[in-house]
């Protein structure tokens, strides 16, 4: 049995544990203000589904989910996903995160923020330009003609392999855009940003992506 931690559970963090858990995994969902807070949650998803601190969450997981405002990143556990698949679905909204000024300059993604925090663990950048109401709608069998493609990027060729299988299971094709350094591509107002795309059209988006 797989459990897998997830350290956030607004809409992402809730929408993957969800999935997950129809999909057969064990879920240890947390967020800042406590497990007691996720008694609704944890009861609608059912028996897979435990609630917890963000540390005991990120310490249960075979891998984990980090889906949080960017802003709070510094908190997450570090110790306990040291050596683990960590699936990061950030963005950063200047609106809501303040301004992080290597962000804005195109010194830095925002993927190798959280590596940077996390240097022990395998991030992988993922579900980060799909809104959350299409995670478990917008997914159809491979083979599809037309299937709707998702990119990741990492710097561990197992992580990416990983997320592959993954987004497979949820309905979706991979597009690889390379190391995280790379995943400016995908990230917020580039034109792959949170539309619907086949694989070649996310091919594509990426390709003529300025930073
Ligand atoms: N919404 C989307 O459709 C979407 C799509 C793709 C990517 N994203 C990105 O994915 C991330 C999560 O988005 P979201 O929409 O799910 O955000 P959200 O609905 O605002 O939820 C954020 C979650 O993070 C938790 N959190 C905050 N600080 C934490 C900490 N220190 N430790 C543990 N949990 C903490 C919050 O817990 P509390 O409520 O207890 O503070 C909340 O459960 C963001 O970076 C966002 O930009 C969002």
């Amino acid at each position: 049995m797989t459990t897998v931690g997830i350290i956030g559970a607004g809409h992402i963090g809730s929408t993957l544990a969800k999935g997950l858990v129809d999909r057969g995994y064990d879920v240890v969902i947390s967020n800042s203000r406590g497990p007691e807070t996720l008694a609704d949650l944890v009861a609608e998803l059912g028996p897979r589904a435990r609630a917890a601190t963000a540390d005991e969450a990120a310490a249960a997981g075979d891998w984990a989910i980090v889906t949080v405002p960017l802003k709070a990143l510094d908190a997450v556990p570090v110790a306990p996903l040291a050596g683990k698949i960590v699936v990061d679905t950030n963005n950063y909204y200047w609106e809501r995160d303040g301004r992080i000024a290597e962000l804005e300059a195109g010194q830095v993604t925002t993927s190798r923020m959280l590596q940077r925090h996390l240097p022990e663990s395998r991030v992988v950048k993922g579900f980060n330009h799909i809104m959350s109401g299409d995670i478990l709608t917008d997914g159809t069998p491979a083979g599809t003609v037309d299937r709707r493609a998702l990119a990741t990027s990492s710097d561990d060729a197992e992580a990416v392999e990983f997320i592959t299988a993954l987004y497979n299971q949820f309905g979706f094709d991979t597009v690889n855009a390379g190391p995280l350094d790379e995943s400016w591509r995908v990230e917020r107002d580039r034109p792959a940003y949170v539309v619907r795309q086949n694989a070649d059209e996310l091919e594509a988006n990426l390709a003529r992506a300025e930073r």
